[in-house]
């Protein structure tokens, strides 16, 4: 299984490194792929086994994008993995689906390993199933779900730091629906904590998860991942 956590605007580079290193030092262990995508100043060339992955890029190899990080600055670290679509930049930071699709498309053609994240917000989720289905479908979008090195995350916008999570069903449910849609590892993400992640992990079609705020706790982080080996030992 996949188990990744986003940091997003957390920890300084010395942080970031002893976290990489507790959590590298339990991944060792496990048979999980594990993710950690770091505040961009957190980026670094790390000797992990960990999977490192960037929050955000520019679909450019350089130029003048101010406040942006382009290819070349992740190539400088070796960074192949990148978080697209994240409701936060979806959301807070105005991204729109058709730049969405295209700096998908630029990862893509630079053979990088791609967490795609879709979901819906609350005022979606309350219209019903059919209404989340089609908004989720407009975030397919301008996406090759063939590729083979996509990632996808069901992540309800709603439940986003915020203590709330789809009941187990409801889970069950949408990734149904989105495995017609592409067959890659698909993983759930929102309000994941150590005391839901093996009952979500436990379900068919969940992947992994990716994991934002419980995460910042390397103890909890490794307790997810002992939870995907437990389950994998259990023929899950
Ligand atoms: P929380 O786990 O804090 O709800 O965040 C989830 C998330 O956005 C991961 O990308």
């Amino acid at each position: 299984m996949i188990i990744a956590a986003n940091l997003k605007t957390n920890f300084t580079r010395k942080e970031t490194a002893s976290y990489i290193e507790e959590v590298g030092k339990y991944a060792q262990k496990s048979a999980q792929k594990v993710m950690v995508f770091p505040a961009m100043t957190s980026l670094d060339n790390y000797l992990t086994p960990l999977t490192i992955g960037s929050q955000n890029a520019y679909p450019t190899l350089n130029g003048a994008f101010t406040g942006e990080i382009g290819l070349e600055q992740l190539q400088e670290f070796e960074i192949k993995t990148i978080l697209i679509g994240h409701s936060e930049r979806r959301h807070i930071l105005g991204e729109s689906q058709a730049f969405i699709a295209q700096k998908f498309e630029y990862f893509k053609d630079q053979g990088f390993e791609i967490v795609y994240c879709v979901g819906e917000p609350k005022e979606v989720r309350e219209a019903g199933s059919e209404a989340t289905l089609e908004y989720i479908a407009k975030q397919y979008e301008g996406i090759d779900t063939t590729y083979d090195k996509l990632i996808i995350a069901y992540e309800p916008v709603w439940a986003i730091g915020t203590g709330l999570t789809p009941t187990l069903k409801d889970i069950e449910t949408i990734h149904a629906e989105l495995k017609k849609k592409s067959t890659a590892p698909l993983l759930y993400g929102g309000s994941v904590k150590i005391t839901n992640a093996k009952d979500f992990l436990a379900l068919d079609n969940v992947d992994g998860v990716l994991v934002g705020s419980a995460a910042l706790y390397a103890e909890h982080f490794c307790t997810m991942i002992e939870y995907a080996d437990e389950l994998e030992n259990e023929n899950k």
